[in-house]
This record gives C-alpha cells, structure tokens and sequence, in this order.
C-alpha cells in the first residue's frame, strides 16, 4: 500500500534501488504506454477526419489534375433490402450491380440462397438497432440505421455513401458523372425529393426520399454515423428511415442539393407521360416501378429495364433525354424521349407544351390528380388530339461514335381517330433515329436541350418508315 502511495507520489523523481524497483518501473511504463495509445486512439477516432484539418498550403497548390476524377469505385452502396423480400428485389438491383459496384445490401436476417448468383454482397443489420424505441416502425430504424453499419465496414477510399432501395434500379453511370461535379471532401447530401406534393407535405420538402437514392460525401458520413443513434433516440416518431437521416443533417446544418434525375416516382398507373418528358438532367435513378405499369407495352416490369438498358448502355449520358421537333410540311410535333419512346402529335405543340408531362399518372398516396413538384398536360378525351406513340425496339452503335435506335407503332390505348390526318401518322410504323453519343462534358456545362429534324428520302417505303436526326441545335435555332 505504502510503496504504491510512494510511487504515485514521487513518480518523477523515482530512482530504482533494487531489482525488484526495476520491476515495478516496468510495469509502470508499460501502463503509461498503454494509456497514451488508447487516449491517442480515441482522439483519433473522435475528432475530425484529417482531409477536414488542412487549409491546402499555398506552397503545394492542388491543381485541379492532380484530383482523380471520381469514378464508380469511389462510391459504396448502402441498399436496404429485407430477408422476405430479397430473392425478389435482386431482380431489381442485378440490373445495375456491376463487379466494379461497391458496397453491401443490407438485411435484418440471413437469407439462405447462395445469392452470389448477382454477384451483390449481403451482410446482416448489426443487431444493436434493436435498442432504439422501433415502435413507430422497425424498419424505419433498421434502414436508418445502416448509415452507421455502412460507416463501419470502413472500405478504404470511399468519396461517397450512396443509399438506395432493393427496387431501386441506378443509372451508376450517369450517377457517378453527377457526384463528380461536386467536390467529395465537403459535406454534401444529394438527391431528389417526391414527384407528389402530398408527399413531400406530409414528410419534407426538403428530404431526400430514399427510394430515389441519395449519396452523402465521406466528410459528411463520418459525421452523420457519429450522430445517428442520438437521432434516432430523438426522431423515434417519423415513420421514414429517409426523414430520420434527413432531420439528422438537418442538425449537421447540410441542406438538400437537389438533382432532377433522382426519382423517387410516388406516383401510380402509367409512368409513360412523366419518362417521355424528362427533365433536362441525367436520370439516375427509377424507383417504385413494381407498383407503375410496364414501361413497355407486351414486356413486364423487368424485361421492360432491360429493353431501357441496352440503348442506356451505348449511350449513358442521353438516356430518356427528351428532344423536340417539327416536321413543318406535314405540320406533326414530335417527342423523342431517347431510347424509350417517341410521341408523334398531328398539329403544333410549343417547346414549353411538349416538354410538360401528359398526365397518364395519378398521385402516390391518394390515386388522384395531383399536385404535383411539376407541370402536367391533361390527356385529351379526344383521340384525335393525343399522341402517337412508338416504343423503341432496338438500339446499335453505329461507326463514329453515332447511335442508331429504331421505334415502333405501339398500343397505347390511346383510342382510335378516324381523321385523315391521324392515319396519315400511324401509316409510320417504324422510326429510325440517329445520333451522335452526347460528349462526355455535356452535363458539366449549362444545360441545352438538343435538336432534330425529320430526315427528308431515304428509307425503303417512304410512307412506312420515318427517320430522324438528332444534333445539336443552331447558334438561334428555336423549337
Ligand atoms: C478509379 O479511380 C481510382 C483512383 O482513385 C483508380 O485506381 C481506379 O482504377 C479507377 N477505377 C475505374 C473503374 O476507373
Ligand atoms: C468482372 O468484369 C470483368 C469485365 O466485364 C470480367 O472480365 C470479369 O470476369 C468479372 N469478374 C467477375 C468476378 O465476375
Ligand atoms: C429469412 O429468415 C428466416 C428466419 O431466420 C428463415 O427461416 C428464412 O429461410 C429466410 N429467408 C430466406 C429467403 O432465406
Ligand atoms: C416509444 O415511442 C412510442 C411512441 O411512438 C411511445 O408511446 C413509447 O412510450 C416509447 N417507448 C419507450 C420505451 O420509450
Ligand atoms: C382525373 O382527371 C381525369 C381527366 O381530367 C378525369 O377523367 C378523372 O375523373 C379525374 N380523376 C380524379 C380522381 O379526380
């Protein structure tokens, strides 16, 4: 007792008489040793990430070359899925899970299959989630939570967390050419909230949904997993994984980017009206599409994703890019929405009308009319006055880095006109559009729509087959 007081005691003045002194002095050091690694340790894992810390020296200026472009490896995937489900939903994400896809789905509970067959990695929910109060829903706090399991598996050389549904299909490509704009070692939260104003009044405006995805930046991540189970504690009455995240930035004093190709689709029915007027922006995501019809007519919902992934593949960036023209001889509107549909009107439609939705939607909640975060056009009672509608039924690369994609008469249901002006359209059964691949840096500057033209001759039988060009448009080309 005695020799430990004197020790404490004296600890900077101790002087070893006898073997035994030398003993204890060991141990002593060994004991402040440990202690120093350990405080160094937590320091380490608590205070800020190191990218945080350094102003960049004006001696060692980071020229903008010097930065590795971000690429699809830099991103790692949190996907929710659940056990029940997942043999199910896998259909969804094998659509887009490449082997360079990086990241887990994330379960409550083994599922047995050896699900490698998609290449996709599975782990289990850390269990821990329990804890927090789940009565207002379990997989509200489970999902929420996977920011932290996600944290924790700690992948080395992530830039961006991106969060995702089992039945959420990404465009990784045209993702990754989003993120890239932003500088990853900011805190960023990226995403989209819903096409539903229902929606987005009885959660927030200002919430990405997580079915549409979203991606959050390593410095915010490492921020938002230290907070997330006080958020939890706090937030245990919203019903959303995706509200407590976003009430958790909220309090991390990061706002919503939004990017208009992020959809949650909280709408039902028919999602032809809203895909064949897509913003001016790169989709990145589809969601909920078990619940719309078929993209396609005679395809299901899966088969229909992989008719959209071929032309998607040859030309990522120009996916679902709505460009309008005018054949002016025959006085037709026409709606190319690339690689998905064209739309063929036998009279004038403004620029601003053809690229305002047709409303063949209804809202997610309540099956009504609307509202809706954007513009619609009611479908006209009148056959006569809707469209002609062709579905694309093949895309091939062309030589030159030119695409070729081809689109035929398909059935909407439109009902039948009689007019000879209307038949004079559907003698056209076949469109062939042709286009240069968009240049990687188009969605890096101020967007513009591009233009087209009816190409006059050509084809076989005149009547039958139309084609079209798309380029970009003249210096004061209007449509
Ligand atoms: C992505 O960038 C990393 C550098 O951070 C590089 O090593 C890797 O090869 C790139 N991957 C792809 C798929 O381009
Ligand atoms: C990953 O993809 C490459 C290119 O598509 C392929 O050659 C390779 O076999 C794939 N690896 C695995 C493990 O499937
Ligand atoms: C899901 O979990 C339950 C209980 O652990 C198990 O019995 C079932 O087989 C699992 N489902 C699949 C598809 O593996
Ligand atoms: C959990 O939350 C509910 C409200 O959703 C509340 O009624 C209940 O008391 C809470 N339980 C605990 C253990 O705090
Ligand atoms: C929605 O609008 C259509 C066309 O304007 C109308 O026929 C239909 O009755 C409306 N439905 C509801 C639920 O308001």
């Amino acid at each position: 007792m005695s020799k430990i007081h004197h020790l404490k005691l004296s600890s900077c003045f101790f002087r070893p008489e006898r073997p035994r002194d030398y003993l204890v002095l060991f141990i002593y050091i060994s004991i402040l040793t440990c202690l120093i690694v350990s405080i160094s340790l937590v320091l380490r894992t608590s205070s800020p990430p190191s990218y945080d810390v350094p102003e960049n020296s004006l001696d060692f200026p980071v020229t903008a070359s010097a930065v590795v472009q971000t690429n699809i490896s830099h991103i790692q995937f949190c996907i929710a899925g659940a056990n029940e489900t997942w043999l199910d939903r896998s259909q969804y994400t094998s659509l887009w899970w490449r082997n360079s896809t990086r990241g887990f789905v994330w379960l409550d509970k083994p599922v047995k299959i050896p699900d490698n067959r998609f290449l996709i990695p599975t782990r289990v929910s850390d269990p821990s989630w329990t804890r927090f109060n789940f009565s207002s829903s379990r997989d509200g706090v489970r999902i929420a939570r996977i920011i932290w399991d996600s944290y924790q598996a700690n992948l080395p050389n992530v830039r961006w967390f991106v969060m995702g549904d089992d039945d959420t299909v990404f465009f990784t490509d045209n993702l990754v050419k989003i993120l890239s704009k932003y500088d990853h070692e900011q805190m960023w939260y990226i995403g989209g909230n819903s096409e539903s104003v229902e929606q987005d009044e009885v959660h927030t405006y200002d919430m990405a949904f997580g079915g549409g995805g979203f991606a959050i930046s390593r410095p915010l991540m490492t921020r938002l997993a230290a907070a997330i189970d006080g958020c939890l504690d706090r937030y245990f009455y919203f019903y959303g994984s995706d509200q407590r995240i976003a009430a958790c930035i909220s309090e991390l004093g990061v706002p919503l980017t939004q990017e208009r190709g992020f959809h949650q689709l909280d709408i039902r029915e028919d999602p032809y009206g809203f895909l064949a007027a897509h913003p001016l922006a790169p989709l990145v995501s589809l969601h909920h599409l078990d619940y719309l019809d078929p993209m396609f007519p005679n395809q299901n919902t899966i088969e229909s994703l992989q008719t959209l992934m071929k032309p998607y593949t040859l030309d990522p960036n120009r996916i679902l890019q709505q460009i309008n023209c005018h054949d002016r001889k025959r006085q037709w509107s026409i709606s190319i929405s690339w690689g998905y549909s064209i739309q063929i009107y036998t009279y004038f439609l403004s620029a601003t009308e053809l690229a305002t939705p047709l409303q063949t939607f209804k809202t997610w909640r309540s099956w009504s009319n609307g509202s809706f975060t954007f513009n619609t056009r009611p479908l006209s009672p009148d056959p006569c006055e809707r469209p002609v509608v062709y579905f694309m039924d093949g895309a091939e690369a062309l030589r030159e880095g030119m695409t070729k994609t081809w689109y035929s008469l398909g059935d909407k249901k439109y009902g039948h006109c009689e007019k000879s002006e209307h038949s004079k359209v559907t003698e056209v059964k076949r469109i062939l559009v042709t286009s240069m691949k968009i240049d990687p840096e188009y969605w890096k500057r101020a967007p513009q729509r591009q233009c087209c033209e009816v190409v006059k001759g050509g084809g076989r039988s005149k009547k039958e087959e139309l084609s079209i060009k798309i380029r970009k448009c003249g210096y004061s080309e209007k449509i």
